[in-house]
């Protein structure tokens, strides 16, 4: 038994920052936001819209691509950094508004390398038949936990949400997941703070050396794309589409280099969502299957990394 990807959805709030917006807040321009990170423009969600309800509106959407309903959804994972709350999981908040019950839900905590990792667990599942269908969902609302005066990290994140929906398959699917975590490197990229006695202790803001993520970044977003490989018995050179997290157009230049996969096998969001986190694979993914790029029987590359460090990736035979 494997899993195989049935349907694809995404959704991006309304509202469009563009560098020179930002560049009315703090000191930085289009020019150095774009030559340094390939990101143009991002969205930011409002005040009242919360990080299940742009799980809901992807999910939705990738529902009806699978021809699923929203009632016979079993299991439910939410890759996310940014949850509605401290508890209950986004992903059962997300159960409900779906209308389904009684499968599990559960949220994955693997900042930008979430959505590779709940990928994983949740095909794991679907192929032991522990459950009959999945939905898997990267969704983030990094706009609130930004420091917007702070240029060095504010330029670089949006927000939005991508989903997919996994139904068992004979052949196929998902070919093979790798993940992996090395936590000496936690204070590299961080939100320190925590919530106590009533009052958030440490910043609420993230955190990061912007040059050891990208150095980092690049070795092991090519390294897991090869042990995937390597378990799927597979050239880099029969990959199709590279969908890798849309952190900097520099670090996914870099990793396409080092597969030596031409830059046109590589899906692009990065300049119009900026970096979504756990979000930001299942967006592109999507905006690549519904332009007509990822066709039946294409090999789909998926590698993320994101604070902790963690990072993977997953390999999907398309149809
Ligand atoms: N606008 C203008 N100038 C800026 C800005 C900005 N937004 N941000 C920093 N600068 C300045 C710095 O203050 C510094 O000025 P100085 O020389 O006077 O001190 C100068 O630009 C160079 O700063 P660096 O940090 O050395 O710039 P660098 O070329 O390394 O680019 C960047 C910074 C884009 C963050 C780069 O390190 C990077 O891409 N790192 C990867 C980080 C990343 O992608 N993070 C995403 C989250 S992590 C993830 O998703 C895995």
């Amino acid at each position: 038994m494997r899993s195989r990807v049935a349907g694809t959805g995404s959704c991006l709030p309304a509202r469009v920052v563009t560098n020179d917006e930002l560049a009315r807040s703090v000191d930085t321009s289009d020019a150095w936001i774009a030559a340094r990170t390939g990101i143009r423009q991002r969205h930011v969600a409002a005040d009242d819209e919360t990080t299940s309800d742009l799980a809901l509106a992807a999910s939705r959407e990738a529902l009806a691509a699978a021809g699923l309903a929203s009632s016979d959804v079993d299991l439910i994972v939410v890759a996310t950094t940014t949850p509605d709350m401290i508890f209950p999981s986004t992903a059962c908040i997300l159960q409900a508004k779906l209308g389904a019950r009684g499968g599990p839900a559960f949220d994955v905590q693997a900042v930008c390398a979430g959505f590779v990792y709940a990928l994983a667990i949740a095909d794991g599942m679907v192929r032991s038949g522990a459950v009959r269908n999945a939905l898997v969902v990267g969704a983030e609302i990094y706009s609130r936990i930004l420091d917007w005066r702070d240029r060095g990290t504010c330029v670089l994140f949006g927000d939005g949400a991508g989903a997919v929906v996994l139904l068992p398959a004979q052949e196929g699917g998902v070919l093979a997941t790798k993940l992996y975590a090395d936590g000496h490197h936690k204070d590299i990229l961080c939100v320190p703070g925590s919530v106590r006695s009533g009052a958030v202790s440490g910043s609420p803001f993230v955190h990061m050396d912007g040059g050891h993520v990208f150095k980092f970044a690049v070795k092991v977003l090519a390294d897991a794309a090869e042990a995937t490989l390597a378990e799927a018995t597979l050239p880099a050179s029969a990959v199709d589409w590279l969908v890798p997290h849309q952190a900097n157009l520099r670090i996914m230049d870099a990793t396409a280099r080092r597969l030596h996969l031409p830059p046109e096998r590589m899906v692009v969001t990065v300049d119009r969502h900026a970096n979504t986190s756990a979000a930001s694979i299942p967006l592109a993914l999507d905006c690549a299957v519904r332009d007509g790029r990822v066709r039946a029987g294409h090999h789909v590359m998926m590698v993320g990394v994101g604070g902790g460090f963690t990072w993977g990736a997953a390999l999907v035979r398309w149809g």
